[in-house]
């Protein structure tokens, strides 16, 4: 997945170009900066590459989650629904607004079960957010038309399928808003950074807004803007932006060497009764940024694993016992270990989570295995990699 492994020239020479005219801020110094907007341009990228009417730079994916959430006016109290296999930066965000994480099961997609979605709707239920795991995505028609239906905010976190499309559409541009990380080990990085996308100008202006303190944007003197309301600091700088208008520029190079990496293995993969795959929703496209495939059972993926590893095949995960991205793991969110006091709301709305169980994420969690498909193998190490597998997996089977 990672765009830093083809880091080269023309991400050197963006980031050259900053240095050379010395603003490293993204706003202001407009007479400094000779022309210089790298995160303006960056936000026109991806307004056209990922056919929204605006994007909104902020400093990290995270970042973007909560920006979205607050665009929205999400905040203390509201309800947010939200994936059981995702990363904790999920959760983060929406309580860094006083909301509530809504935790529901996933299905065979390894995202949002639309059925667990409607369950779970109450009257403080705001928005839904699925999260496009490892490549692929959620089932995104039958979760606007649960959104309709409850008019209920839809927020796609697409930090881990940059690239991938749904009825042609690309991740990210489909709900009301979206987020994507450019962090180091994304599809295409910045080395930090995340954007907000929508369609919805409102929104937009208050992402815009928010995202450096309120401030209006109106005019060329900083200092004399006024705070239409509060904001925070999540900006990006321009050495960032600088790197991930490189990196952009490359997203399709980059998908395509994924695809063609990704088809090999899991050709391969396919001729092993036992294996089945991750169900992609009808009319969706992956970014092909994961093989992920299912096994009989906990057990059997846990042995794949280990002759995996035994076998030097790395980058391949099974997330049952995974800190970061799987519910069962997660035991400061759910004893609430945090440095400062939550509000009653809060630990109450999260008091769920002591003694919720997630079977039908756990099953499917449980046989899953995803494997990284990296950019800077040769066709000779794919071919040899995907054998070692079959062999790896086989020899569990037998
Ligand atoms: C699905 C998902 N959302 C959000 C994030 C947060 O992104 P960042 O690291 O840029 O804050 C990540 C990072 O791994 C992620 O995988």
């Amino acid at each position: 997945m990672p765009g830093f492994e083809l880091f080269g020239d023309s991400e050197r020479k963006e980031l050259q170009d900053v240095l050379d005219n010395g603003v490293l801020m993204r706003y202001g110094f407009d007479g400094m900066r000779n022309g210089h907007w790298k995160a303006k341009e960056l936000e026109k990228a991806l307004q056209d590459k990922l056919q929204v009417n605006h994007a909104q730079l902020v400093s990290s994916g995270t970042a973007a989650v909560s920006v979205a959430l607050a665009t929205a006016g999400i905040g203390a109290g509201d309800e947010v629904i939200m994936p059981t296999f995702t990363f904790v930066a999920s959760f983060e965000a929406i309580m860094m607004l006083g909301a509530i994480p809504i935790l529901v099961d996933i299905d065979d997609t390894l995202t949002l079960d639309p059925k667990a979605v409607e369950d779970a709707i109450t009257n403080k239920t705001k928005a839904i957010m699925p999260v496009h795991m490892c490549g692929s995505m959620a089932n995104l028609h039958a979760l606007q038309d649960i959104c309709n239906k409850h008019s209920l905010i839809l927020i796609e976190d697409s930090s881990q399928a940059t690239g991938a499309t749904y009825n042609g559409k690309p991740l990210g541009s489909i709900g009301d808003l979206g987020c994507l990380s450019l962090d180091f080990v994304k599809i295409i990085t910045a080395g930090e950074g995340g954007a907000v996308l929508t369609n919805n100008e409102a929104f937009y202006r208050h992402a815009d807004h928010y995202s450096d303190h309120g401030h209006d944007h109106v005019g060329n003197d900083r200092g004399a803007e006024t705070h239409p309301f509060l904001g925070y600091n999540f900006r990006i700088s321009e050495l960032h932006a600088a790197v991930g208008l490189a990196q952009l520029r490359r997203l399709d190079e980059f998908v395509a060497i994924q695809k063609k990496n990704y088809s090999i293995i899991r050709e391969a993969l396919s001729h092993i009764p036992q294996v089945t795959f991750r169900t992609v929703p009808e009319g969706g496209e992956e970014s092909y940024s994961f093989l992920s495939f299912f096994l009989l059972d906990l057990e059997t993926s846990r042995k794949v694993i280990q002759a995996f590893k035994e076998n030097g095949i790395d980058a391949c995960w099974n997330y049952y016992d995974n800190n970061w991205h799987y519910i069962r793991k997660w035991e400061h969110l759910k004893t609430l270990k945090t440095l400062y006091p939550l509000s009653m709301e809060v630990k109450e709305g999260l008091e769920y989570l002591k003694s919720q169980t997630f079977e039908q994420s756990d099953h499917y969690i449980g046989r899953n295995i995803s494997c990284l498909i990296k950019l800077s193998w040769t066709e000779e190490e794919v071919r040899e990699r995907a054998k070692k597998m079959v062999k790896a997996i086989t020899s569990v089977l037998k």
